[in-house]
């Protein structure tokens, strides 16, 4: 028999592309997307410049006629977004995605055949209504697809597709039209007919991807009202503060896009720099876009997403407010590919967080929203960013001693949008900051250079994590009899003291009569344990497909030597890595419980727990950091629920990733 494939046992790293892509139906949803969106800009630009003909050589009605095209595919996101999340979160998605595929291609199919530019606007705004309920069942599925912590990877694909497709559709349409000029007006039909062909294969590309199911959940509901999803929509949004930070950071992200867009071409007339240096400007911004989706997740990977997230956003404001304030092109090139960058981090790290935090059962309705905030803002900012630029006007100031400073609507337009992105991004952070207390630089500073790690292929490594009396063992020994009741191989194991060398430095490090030592000789005896650990007993179980569960591990050292002792943090996490040979757990379940509970559980005191309370303060704190700088490893417990509970959790998250058991 072939070997079946499996994505959760697949070594390569959560960044890597490719490993995305052997996901079967992920690849043929890529490719349908890839399509569906290669075609909606082939549209985009065939439909404007079809517009632009119908108007015939009147200069002001044909810019109304393409105005009127890029308003109606804004404008029924504003009606229609939240309806078309309640749709999406109760059909069946597969088949939203197909028929929504073929009705496209039929509207797009008979613009030319009805040829008038009344139709044309009017198939427009039920093109984008389709559109509308297409994409949240898009998004919404592809969580389902693949394991959490591949998520942002897909996410990446996913927007660098959408995004990315801009530019051969562009090079597509200038082919088309200049290939078959001498059809005249047919030839631009003829793209519309290409994009038509592109949604009918997507639809048909959708029908192999069964694993697009349903939204799960429904059979047993009854049927809320219209009015009631909204509302409950609506209120989920506005009262999970990680949501609310989300959906106004991406909004302000996209104002700020929509200034430059809006903008771009008085800002570049006032720098003199015509039609090339306006393609420069847009390749810049596109291109650092492409560039923030494509490498920041991987650039950054310890940094905890919501703070890439809302970094990014103050990011793009500042390289706003530098672009507003820097009046010579080559720079503002430089300048706007940083801009881009922001903003494509940002971007992607909001979408993942959208997917891992959001439920399923309203995730549809979320990323609805989500877009439909994001064309809210882009329309009104289109429509108010000239306005504003165009009241401002230029202006000349004179300064004393004969000087004079020149500045200009479109510039003083973005400066002003650019301290707006800024203050949304702070909010943003603000909102949704999972570690307060630790300072950004030194999170930027740590987040470089880290090792990716080795996460086991066969078996499965689970470490349990936490302070002293957060109830462990307890918990050790309710997982190994669930999991051999699950059929796995189960070894229980811990550190200090796992091996006989162990046993010899467990005694040395914890005895009270071994009094003070140097610090960092206490890191390097923890570390001696853990290097024998690793490869005489946690390597040679996972290799025989064991389920390996250690109380404690490296983020032990991490917490008490690294934190808790006067010692760098980097440093100690050098020689643990070294120690264990970067093999780490596939999930580490940390049991949260502040130290003045855990400590009242003991009456004698070893080396270690006889610390200060300010010592084991740091500890905690330390924990909490580790995992929420990864949260796809980890799993953090309030460790005051009873046990039955924690078992609970504990076997709920595991379950889908537990190994294959051989019959
Ligand atoms: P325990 O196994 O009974 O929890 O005790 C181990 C003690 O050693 C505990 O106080 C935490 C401490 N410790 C470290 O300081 N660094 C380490 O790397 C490990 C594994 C444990």
């Amino acid at each position: 028999m072939p070997e079946v494939y499996d994505p959760l046992t697949d070594p390569a790293p959560a960044h890597d592309l490719r490993a995305v892509l052997r996901i079967r139906a992920f690849r043929r949803l890529w490719i349908a997307f890839g399509l569906s969106s290669l075609g909606d800009w082939i549209g985009l630009l065939a439909l404007t410049a079809m517009a632009k003909a119908f108007a015939g050589d009147d200069y002001q009605a044909a810019n109304f006629a393409i105005g009127g095209v890029l308003f109606l595919r804004v404008l029924p996101a504003l009606v229609m977004g939240p309806v078309a999340g309640w749709v999406a979160d109760r059909l069946d998605r597969r088949w939203t995605m197909i028929l929504g595929d073929l009705i496209r291609a039929a509207f797009f199919v008979t613009i030319p055949i009805v040829g008038t530019l009344t139709w044309l606007l009017v198939a427009t705004v039920l093109i984008e209504i389709v559109s509308l309920v297409w994409g949240p069942a898009k998004d919404a599925s592809v969580p389902n697809l693949i394991p959490r912590h591949r998520l942002e990877a897909a996410n990446q694909l996913s927007l660098i597709t959408t995004y990315g497709s801009a530019l051969p559709a562009a090079a597509l349409f200038t082919a088309i039209t200049l290939v078959t000029r001498w059809a005249g007006d047919f030839s631009i039909d003829l793209a519309v007919y290409l994009n038509a062909a592109t949604f009918v294969v997507s639809g048909l590309a959708i029908v192999s991807v069964a694993e697009i199911g349903r939204t799960p959940g429904h059979e047993h509901e009854e049927h809320p009202t219209l009015w009631r999803t909204m509302v409950e929509g609506w209120s989920y949004v506005t009262g999970t503060p990680v949501v609310r930070g989300l959906v106004v950071g991406i909004s302000g992200a996209f104002a700020a896009g929509a200034v430059v867009i809006g903008l771009g071409r008085t800002y570049v007339e006032d720098l003199d720099a015509g039609d090339p240096g306006y393609g420069l400007l847009f390749g810049a911004v596109f291109g650092g876009l492409a560039l923030g989706m494509g490498f920041a997740p991987r650039l950054f990977s310890g940094l905890s997403r919501r703070r890439l997230f809302a970094a990014g956003l103050v990011g793009s404001g500042i390289g706003l407010a530098g672009l507003a304030l820097i009046q010579q092109l080559e720079i503002a090139t430089m300048i706007a590919v940083v801009l881009g960058f922001c903003a494509g981090a940002s971007w992607v790290s909001g979408y993942t967080l959208l997917g891992l935090e959001v439920p399923d059962n309203v995730r549809g309705r979320t990323f609805a929203f989500v877009q439909s905030a994001v064309r809210t803002v882009l329309a009104v900012t289109l429509a108010v960013a000239p306005f504003v630029a165009g009241a401002i006007g230029r202006n000349t100031v004179n300064l004393p001693g004969d000087r004079s400073v020149t500045y200009n609507g479109a510039s003083m337009t973005m400066l002003i949008a650019a301290v707006l992105a800024s203050v949304i991004g702070l909010v943003a952070w603000r909102q949704m900051d999972d570690r307060p207390g630790v300072p950004f630089w030194r999170d930027l500073r740590r987040s470089f250079g880290k090792t990716p790690g080795v996460y086991p292929t066969t078996g499965l490594f689970i470490a349990l994590e936490g302070g002293e009396g957060a109830g462990k063992s307890t918990q050790a020994a309710l997982l190994v009899k669930w999991l051999e009741e699950q059929g796995q191989q189960v070894l229980l194991t811990r550190e200090p003291g796992a091996t006989d060398l162990g046993k010899t430095l467990r005694q040395i490090v914890l005895d009270p009569a071994t009094g003070d030592i140097s610090h960092r000789a206490e890191a390097l005896l923890y570390a001696a344990d853990k290097a024998e650990h690793v490869d005489s007993v946690i390597w040679p179980a996972l290799k025989t497909g064991a389920v390996v569960i250690t109380d404690r591990y490296v983020d032990s050292a991490l917490a008490y030597q690294g934190s808790g002792r006067d010692l760098d943090l980097t440093d100690v996490e050098r020689v643990n890595r070294w120690a264990t040979d970067d093999l780490r757990p596939n999930l580490t379940i940390l049991l949260d419980l502040p130290p003045k509970s855990g400590l009242g559980r003991f009456a004698e005191r070893d080396r270690i727990e006889a610390q200060s309370a300010d010592f084991h303060e740091r500890v905690r704190a330390a924990f909490l950091e580790l995992a929420a700088a990864e949260p796809q490893h980890y799993l953090v417990l309030d460790a005051t629920l009873d046990r039955e509970q924690l078992a609970a959790k504990i076997q709920e998250r595991l379950l889908p990733i537990l190994p294959k058991v051989k019959p």
